[in-house]
């Protein structure tokens, strides 16, 4: 399967403590892959720096490769305008502006080979919500209806992969399957997307693919269905596996 985004042996350092340790990994075309971890696992850092991003001034080392073509000496502006959108943790919206106003600060670069720019139309009848709120400020919407319209902003420039930190913060319990399973539908349609989510049983229901980070190394890689079953998966983020709770030896009941 073809990769539409991957990294090789990618390493983040904020002064002497490194934050991403020789990371590599790979997005299938028209897949959805999943990053999850621990709290300062290193799963932003790793999105940041795949999207060329940064808070702060670390030093990044290994190869970003998007479609093909290695991006790495790119600024996170031209990496956008070749399709590499990262949705960030703290969404990127402006909150002075209205829905509208967001969307039309949007420019969709001029050659979209190979990718889809979304319209309108096609963004409310993913989002109906948005089109309710589209006059109102950013700092007037809910948690939920900022990640839409953050999400809505970067479909509007045309993604060849779409990278999202965490989508389901801010959001109620009931609408964060909701978000993940339209981000899906979209995959389903022939996006790819790269999420990092802190709600493990939720992404491991609607990735195909899953990376566990742990201090910025990858310990685990594999298919949802398999990562679903790992130890490690199960005892940090699903509760307690079977195989702990009949301790060997122990009376049945
Ligand atoms: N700008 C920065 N300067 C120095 N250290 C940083 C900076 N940003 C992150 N770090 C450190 O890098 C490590 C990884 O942080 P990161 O935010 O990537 O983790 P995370 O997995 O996204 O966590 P969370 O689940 O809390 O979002 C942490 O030890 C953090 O303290
Ligand atoms: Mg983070």
């Amino acid at each position: 399967m073809s990769s539409v985004l991957a990294c090789d042996r990618l390493t983040v350092r904020y002064g002497g403590k490194t934050a991403v340790d020789r990371v590599t990994l790979d997005v299938p075309a028209g897949r959805m892959v999943g990053v999850i971890g621990a709290n300062g696992a290193g799963k932003s850092t790793l999105i940041n720096a795949l999207a060329g991003w940064s808070r702060g001034r670390p030093e990044v080392e290994g190869e970003v490769v998007l479609g093909g073509e290695p991006v790495s000496g790119l600024s996170a502006y031209r990496r956008a305008h070749r399709g590499l959108l990262l949705v960030p943790e703290g969404k990127g919206i402006f909150g002075g502006l209205t829905v509208e106003e967001n969307m039309a600060l949007v420019r969709t670069p001029a050659d979209t080979r190979d990718r889809h720019a979304f319209g309108e139309d096609e963004i409310f009848a993913l989002f109906p919500r948005l089109r309710e709120r589209l006059h109102h400020k950013g700092t007037a919407l809910s948690g939920g209806e900022r990640q839409m319209l953050a999400i809505s902003c970067a479909l509007r420039a045309a993604p060849r992969v779409l990278l999202l930190d965490e989508p389901s913060v801010g959001l109620a319990p009931r609408l964060v399957l909701e978000l993940l399973k339209r981000m899906r539908q979209l995959v389903d349609l022939g996006l790819s997307i790269l999420l990092v989510e802190q709600n493990v049983r939720a992404a491991l229901s609607v990735v195909d693919d899953v990376y566990l980070l742990e201090r910025g190394t990858v310990v685990a890689h594999g298919p949802a269905e398999e990562m679903r079953e790992d130890k490690r998966v199960v005892e940090a983020y699903l509760g307690r596996s079977d195989i702990e709770i009949a301790e060997p030896g122990s009376p049945h009941p």
